[in-house]
């Protein structure tokens, strides 16, 4: 809302900050003025009323400024381009990768050497999983930071990530990195005052005189890890107080309702944005606000704070895209590419989750009936936001999609999601999977699944097995997989390993830090050796990566495979395969999947009811041209097959 006194607040400030408003720094100038009331009217929702809510606003302008001035040439002019190049993010020559520095080459200087490895497989976006400093023996995998600026010794210095960054830079790959928004390991700076009865601290956190109010909010909030961390709240001996701990116990809730809070999080959120992030993750925004007597998840509280993240980025560090790692139901998690007037305006990307877990429903059944039922909400994503897409990541597959879906799909809900349970550890008959129930809640029956992408499509079992037919199958499984999820619409994230067929990895029960959490099952640590095996024909290894590689190349040639909303689903003339169609002015692609271990024969038809430019489709995948039959003729698509279409031009 124009907002004359707040301009002039603004003016007063930027001249005194020596920012030259009439020239270099117009642009910023443009944007601060035009987003100030935004700003202004989103903090006032949230800190309206609370004390110190003006004297932080005052902070929070100069916090945006700062953010601003000390932002480098090289990265402001960075910012610039993405700018010139509409939405940046929505391009189809992006495919990312999230590893674990240390699992995956030990250290960040190592992981310059390998820069190799992403460019040979079209990787151009990193996703480093958290390497802030967090205490070793209880970090979460690094969710659980200690020191939001320190680069924890494990994997080097902050010079080293500001020389990885600075080489990704010049090659042209983008970089992700988190933003722990939710909580801080007991061990942070803050948590240690607070422990020692320093108040202003203590409110940082949400800490309670007894276990009263604790137990009132634990009435209605669900368990997060209810196996390894059951309860929303942690007694602190030191100070005799309950601090609220959704995760694990050593994770504390940080409290936002208080504006200091706030900012100093914006501020390490500037300070990871001119470090170079082009994408920053918010680690669990569903969780940052809470309120007694809700479930203290999705509250719009929540989504006020993220669209005033998103606004206060979008003046000092334009460039820095915003993905919400919100794991949340498909209704739900629509609200986080912002509503109304904030359509497309809160998170850039958020996970696409529920995709994800029907990729995985889809596979166990060889039905796509459950996944077509989730569509409509999923294409309600507003132009201009978009998805990760992705088979796997570091974390369990949930299988969160409505009942709805599942019971319009003729499976009553309860024994379905049972079904798929015993199918990913491997326990159903005919299973070929080997994977882990994660987090199981004996109270609410739910449970997630925990295994790599390469051991839940059957690679482990068939590698023990030594059989061979069942070796190719897995492999078919593991490229449909990929394939679904590059195609579909939204930056593809692979996850580190995948591209090589990594089967699970048992050493976490060793390890005393990890053993409660079997997530790590699925973290691997990688072998260089045998990773030499992808440049030898033949192998397991060479057989994924350079079905990968070929996907990922097909996807950065196929403009039509940018995320502009423009994917149509196919009607489901044949239940075992989903198939769908990307289009972009006069350019089509069709694409269709097989998820049955038997030929699927797709009627002609389906493809028929699109209006086609020719007779004849090209098959980028595999290099075959196919002519569309008679209604009466079928495609006949391979068991765990798929095709990538594209109408020949006459
Ligand atoms: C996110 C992370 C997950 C972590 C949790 C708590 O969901 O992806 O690994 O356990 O946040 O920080
Ligand atoms: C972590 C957990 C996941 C949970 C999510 C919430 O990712 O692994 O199961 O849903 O946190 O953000």
């Amino acid at each position: 809302m124009y907002n004359p006194s707040l301009h002039q607040k603004i003016n007063t400030i930027l001249q005194e900050s020596n920012i030259d408003i009439a020239r270099n720094d117009n642009l910023f100038y443009v944007r601060m003025i035009a987003n100030s009331g935004t700003i202004y009217d989103l903090y006032k929702d949230i800190y309206g009323n609370h004390p110190k809510g003006e004297i932080s606003f005052s902070r929070l302008l100069d916090v945006i400024i700062a953010a601003y001035v000390t932002r480098s040439a090289t990265l402001k002019t960075k910012d610039k381009e993405k700018a010139e190049k509409g939405i940046w993010f929505l391009s189809n020559e992006i495919a990312g990768m999230s590893l674990y520095v240390d699992r995956f080459c030990g250290s960040i200087k190592n992981l310059e050497s390998k820069l190799d490895h992403f460019n040979k497989l079209g990787v151009n976006l990193l996703h480093l999983l958290p390497v802030f400093e967090s205490p070793a023996g209880e970090s979460d995998g690094g969710y659980a930071v200690s020191n939001f600026r320190k680069v924890d010794e494990r994997f080097g210095t902050l010079d080293d990530l500001k020389s990885l960054q600075e080489k990704m830079n010049e090659e042209g790959i983008y970089l992700m990195q988190d933003i722990v928004l939710n909580h801080t390991s007991r061990q942070h700076e803050w948590a240690l005052k607070a422990r020692q009865g320093d108040v202003k601290y203590q409110d940082y956190f949400y800490m309670f005189d007894d276990s009263s109010v604790p137990d009132e909010y634990d009435r209605n909030m669900p368990e997060v890890f209810p196996e390894s961390s059951p309860g929303n709240f942690t007694h602190v001996a030191e100070c005799n107080k309950w601090v609220m701990t959704v995760f694990h116990h050593y994770q504390w809730d940080l409290n936002y309702t208080n504006p200091a809070v706030f900012i100093e999080m914006l501020d390490n959120i500037f300070f990871y944005a001119n470090l170079g992030v082009d994408v920053l993750r918010i680690d669990a925004p569903a969780f940052i606000w809470k309120q007694l007597g809700t479930a203290c998840q999705n509250l719009p509280e929540a989504h006020t704070l993220l669209r005033l993240i998103k606004q206060c980025a979008e003046v000092a560090t334009p460039g820095m895209a915003i993905l919400g790692e919100a794991i949340v139901g498909p209704n739900e998690i629509m609200k986080y590419f912002g509503t109304g007037l904030f359509a497309a305006k809160e998170c850039d990307f958020a996970y696409n989750a529920t995709q994800m877990a029907l990729q995985w429903d889809m596979l166990a059944t060889g039905d796509t009936r459950v996944m077509l039922n989730a569509q409509h909400e999923l294409l309600r994503k507003p132009f201009g936001a978009t998805w990760v897409t992705y088979t796997r990541c570091h974390d369990d597959i949930g299988l969160g999609y409505d009942d709805y879906m599942i019971s319009d799909a003729g499976f009553n809900p309860y024994e379905h999601r049972k079904f798929l349970k015993e199918y990913y550890v491997g326990s159903f008959p005919g299973s070929t999977a080997t994977g882990a129930l994660f987090s199981s809640n004996p109270k609410t029956g739910d449970a997630r699944i925990s295994g790599s992408l390469a051991s839940l499509c059957g690679l482990e079992k068939a590698i023990a097995d030594n059989n061979i037919m069942a070796i190719e199958i897995a492999i078919r499984k593991i490229l449909l997989m990929q394939a679904h999820s590059f195609f579909i619409g939204g930056v593809p994230m692979l996850f580190y390993g995948d591209e090589l067929g990594y089967c699970n990895d048992y050493s976490y029960l060793d390890d005393p830090g990890k053993s409660y959490d079997n997530r790590w099952i699925h973290r691997p640590v990688i072998d260089w050796k045998k990773n030499k095996r992808i440049d030898k024909p033949g192998t397991v290894e060479h057989q994924i990566f350079t079905a990968t590689q070929r996907l990922i190349g097909l996807r950065k040639k196929l403009k039509v495979v940018s995320d502009f909303k423009n994917i149509t689903w196919l009607p489901a003339f044949n239940f075992h395969v989903a198939g769908f169609l990307r289009t972009l002015g006069e350019d089509q692609l069709f694409c269709v999947f097989n998820f049955s271990d038997r030929p699927a024969y797709l009627s002609w038809k389906a493809f028929k009811q699109q209006p086609i430019h020719s007779a004849v489709l090209y098959d980028h995948y595999t290099d075959d041209d196919f002519e569309i039959g008679t209604d009466q003729d079928f495609l006949i698509i391979d068991p765990y097959g798929f095709h990538l279409l594209q109408p020949v031009r006459e």
